[in-house]
């Protein structure tokens, strides 16, 4: 499968988690890494591009920060650009259909931050339900998300566990090694989950 990752991040000077996730994640091999921030600095995306780059890929991976509960404001924006009418949805929008969308974010706040009696009262999948939805409309799969919870407050074995497991997650996407009925069946998954979600 041939996997392309979305990576947006607007403060990676201060980022711990998705940069280091960045960096293994850009020297896998046929897995096409696309910097959002580094690539449009000034927001003017560049739509026939990104339509081609998705034309060209079976999963789409939106690899982010978790920002005010929703995506950071460029990714947004590529959404807003290049899931155009006609091309991502709408009678004859049918471009995208049969590919896979799944989402692999860092949250500031603690699983059970997430949850109903927590401070944020929803569990984190509910405020990625406009992805979900985005990803149903176009005729895509919308996979559960790979969730690295308390990104900012983590040991450092925690940290480098993610870390190392993020490329493995992205290689078994692209050599089909991941259990895809294993995962649908989760709300979410995390790396701990990894070792038995993975064939070798
Ligand atoms: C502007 C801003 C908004 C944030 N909003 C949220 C939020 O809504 N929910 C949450 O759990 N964490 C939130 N955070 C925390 C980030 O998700 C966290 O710092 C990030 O996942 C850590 O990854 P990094 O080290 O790669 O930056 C926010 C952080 C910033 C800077």
């Amino acid at each position: 499968m041939r996997v392309l990752v979305l990576f947006a991040h607007p403060a990676q000077r201060k980022s711990s988690i998705n940069t280091a996730m960045a960096a293994s994640a850009k020297g896998l091999e046929s897995v096409t890494f696309v910097d959002l921030y580094a690539e449009y600095p000034r927001f003017s995306i560049d739509v026939d591009r990104e339509q081609r780059r998705l034309l060209e890929h079976d999963i789409v991976v939106f690899q982010f920060p978790v920002f005010w509960y929703s995506t950071p404001a460029l990714l947004k924006q590529w959404q807003d650009l290049v899931l155009e009418y006609g091309f991502a949805y709408g009678p004859r929008g049918k471009m995208l259909a049969g590919k896979h969308l799944m989402a692999c974010i860092t949250t500031g706040g603690s699983k059970s931050d997430y949850s109903e009696n927590g401070g944020n009262r929803r569990v984190v999948e509910q405020f990625l339900y406009p992805l979900e939805q985005t990803a149903t409309l176009c005729g895509m799969e919308y996979l559960p998300p790979f969730v690295l919870y308390s990104a900012n407050h983590l040991d450092e074995e925690v940290a480098q566990h993610h870390i190392q497991s993020y490329p493995r997650l992205l290689a078994a996407l692209r050599d089909d090694r991941l259990a895809i009925a294993d995962v649908r069946r989760l709300p979410t998954f995390g790396s701990f989950d990894l070792p038995d979600l993975v064939r070798n």
